[in-house]
Formats: C-alpha cells, structure tokens, sequence
C-alpha cells in the first residue's frame, strides 16, 4: 500500500430480497407448527423465498447493483469479486464467476468463500487483507443465499428459521487512517461437523438414488448445540475483537449480529453488556439469511440512518463449521 492509503472502507452496500413472503402462518400450513411457536422461540415472523427464476448469483447481482450505485464507483474499477455462500447456483463455476459475467464485470479474481453464516463478515476480512496488501484496489463482497432450495419442509425443527436473500458492499481504500475496517478476527472448529451440515452432494456421499431418498441433500441441524455455541463464540470474539482494537462494549454505537434468533441475539447483548437498542435486527422479516444476513442488515442499518460517521459499528457472525467473525469499523 502506498504511504498515502491508510485505510480499507466500505464505499457503498446493497441488498435484496425476494418479493416472495412465507408468514407463519403459510409455514403452518406446510409442517406441523404455529406462528405461536416460531415468534417465541426464534422472534422471526416471515421469511422471504425465491422463486425458481431467482437463483444465488440472480440475488447476488442484485444486490451488488446497489452497491455499486450507492459506492459511486464505476464497475470497470473493481478488481476482486468475494461471494460468501453455501448455496451456489451449482457446485462449479463459482458463483462469483456467474456474477463477473451477468454483471459484466472486468475479468477480475473471483472466488467463492464458504463459512457458512459467517460467509459476509469473514468475506470482509479476506478482502479487506487483500486490499491492505497494496495488489488489490476495489472489491466487491456478496453475502447470498437460496436457503429454501435446501431445506426439508418435512423438518420442522429446521425449515422455519431460514431465508432467502442477498447482500453486498463495495470496498476501497481511504487516505484517511482514522476511519473504515478497524480489525477483523475470523476463527473456526470443525470438531463437530454434524451439528450443522448438508451431508450429501460432496465426495463423502456423491448424488445418488439413495442419498435423495434419504433426504441426505437437506440441511440438517443439532439447534440445542449450534445455540449454546453460537452464544459462546459470538460473545468471545466480540470481546476479542473489543480488546484488539483498544475499545470497551461501551464504545459500540451499533452491533449487526447474524440474524439466527432474537434469543441468540439477547443472550449475547447480556453477556456483553450492550443494551439492546444497539442490536440492529430485521430477523423478524427474513428469517436467517445465512452468509446473505449481516450484508442485508449493515444495508438497511445504513439506508435508515442508523449508522453516521464516526459511529463504531461491531459486525458478528457464526455459522456451520462451527465459524465465526468479526469486524470493528470506524464509520468514515
Ligand atoms: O446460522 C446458524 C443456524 N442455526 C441456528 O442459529 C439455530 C440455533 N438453535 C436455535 O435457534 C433453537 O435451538 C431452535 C429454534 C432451533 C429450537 O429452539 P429450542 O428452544 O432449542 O427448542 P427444542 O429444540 O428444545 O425443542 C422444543 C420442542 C420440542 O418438542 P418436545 O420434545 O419438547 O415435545 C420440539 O420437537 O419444540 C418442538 N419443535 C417445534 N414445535 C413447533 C421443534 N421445532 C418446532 C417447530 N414448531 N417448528
């Protein structure tokens, strides 16, 4: 980096979300549930689902049009695309490279990222790295899912929590040094894959009659497990991410958690010490959007005024592996 380039920032962000809203109620309809029950247990109320036509990098590109709009950056000056998901459009070509293309793009590095539901923040880290390096100048970071294309709507324990949807951000270099991306911390543990997988599909158990007729190619998940260690590493690299950086949780002006469940999302605010005021939330509406929901919510965040310059906004996420992130930045 040159003396001059100081600093890696979020230049503009975008989101999208399927017209398409699933209520409880439809939920209900569809498996042995009540808008009782996943309002209390979850605080989501509707979720969004694509339609066939809507694929990841459909999603993807969306979103990123946004965010290029919003960043006032001309497309030829991209030069890395990052897109976090664990649903591509199909396993290969990337779906980055699905984006490069629809969205004719220069003929960039772009790779896919898979952490799961960490995939924006620790997307953040990889390409903010990249840019400090001084090789890279701008990138553009998508979070996207089509969840609903592998949930097993005979599971109720699963197939009402998710969504669909996408969210991106442009980033790019400032010369101011006291402002942007501040510290980003990423970590995993893949002693316990089954509590949160898609069993089939890959090299362990390739598509086959039988893997379809065991249902191996829907998502499946251990929710007591993935709950209390969601709660732990959230807070732990919450607070890491804290001391790192210099900060105590009372400098926090706004923390975009993941958006898995209100309860997550309360325990992790207590163990903090960060009132809930400062939790900015839209699970409510789009259900767990995995790799997509830190994007959609920093987007909304900012679209709403809720961030203003100066303010220190904490991104935290975690997802299957078990992964986690997080990201400190200075709003410039
Ligand atoms: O991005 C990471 C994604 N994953 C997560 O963040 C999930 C983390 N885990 C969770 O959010 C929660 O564990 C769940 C929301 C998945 C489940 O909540 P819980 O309070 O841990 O419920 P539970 O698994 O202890 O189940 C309680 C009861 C059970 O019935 P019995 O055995 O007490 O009779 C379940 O069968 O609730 C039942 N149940 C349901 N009932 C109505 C489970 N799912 C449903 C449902 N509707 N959809």
């Amino acid at each position: 980096m040159s003396a001059a380039v100081q600093s890696v920032v979020i230049l503009g962000t975008g989101s999208y979300t399927p017209k398409r809203v699933l209520t409880n109620a439809a939920m209900a309809e569809m498996v042995d549930t009540s808008d009782e029950w996943i309002r209390t247990r979850t605080g989501i109320r509707e979720r969004r689902f694509a339609s066939a036509k809507e694929t990841t990098s459909h999603m993807a590109c969306t979103a990123a049009a946004k965010a290029l709009e919003a960043s006032k950056l001309d497309k030829s000056k991209i030069d890395l695309i990052i897109v976090a998901t664990m649903t591509p459009d199909m396993p290969f070509p990337s779906t980055a490279c699905l984006v490069q293309s629809q969205m004719d793009l220069p003929k960039i590095m772009a790779f896919d990222l898979q952490a799961a539901c960490s995939g924006f923040v620790y997307a953040l880290s990889v390409a903010s790295n990249m840019l400090e390096s001084g090789k890279f100048n701008n990138a553009l970071v998508i979070g996207a899912e089509k969840t609903s294309g592998i949930l097993d709507f005979e599971d109720r324990t699963t197939c009402v929590l998710f969504g669909d949807g996408a969210g991106a951000a442009v980033l790019g270099r400032s010369c101011k040094n006291s402002v942007g991306i501040i510290r980003s911390l990423s970590g995993s543990d893949g002693s316990n894959p089954k509590f949160l997988h898609q069993p089939a599909g890959g090299s362990a158990i390739p598509a086959s009659p039988k893997s379809l007729s065991d249902r191996q190619h829907f998502l499946k998940m251990n929710g007591q497990e993935i709950f209390k260690q969601a709660v732990r590493v959230m807070t732990q690299s919450s607070q890491d991410i804290l001391e790192l950086g210099g900060y105590k949780s009372s400098d926090i002006d706004l923390v975009i958690p993941h958006q898995a469940n209100m309860r997550i999302i309360e325990s992790v605010a207590k163990r903090l010490g960060t009132p809930m005021e400062k939790f900015y939330n839209n699970l409510e509406y789009y259900g767990n959007t995995s790799a997509a929901s830190v994007g959609i919510a920093l987007d909304e965040a900012l679209r709403k005024g809720k961030i203003q310059s100066g303010d220190l906004i904490l991104l935290v996420a975690f997802g299957a592996g078990l992964t986690w992130a997080s990201t400190l930045i200075k709003w410039q």
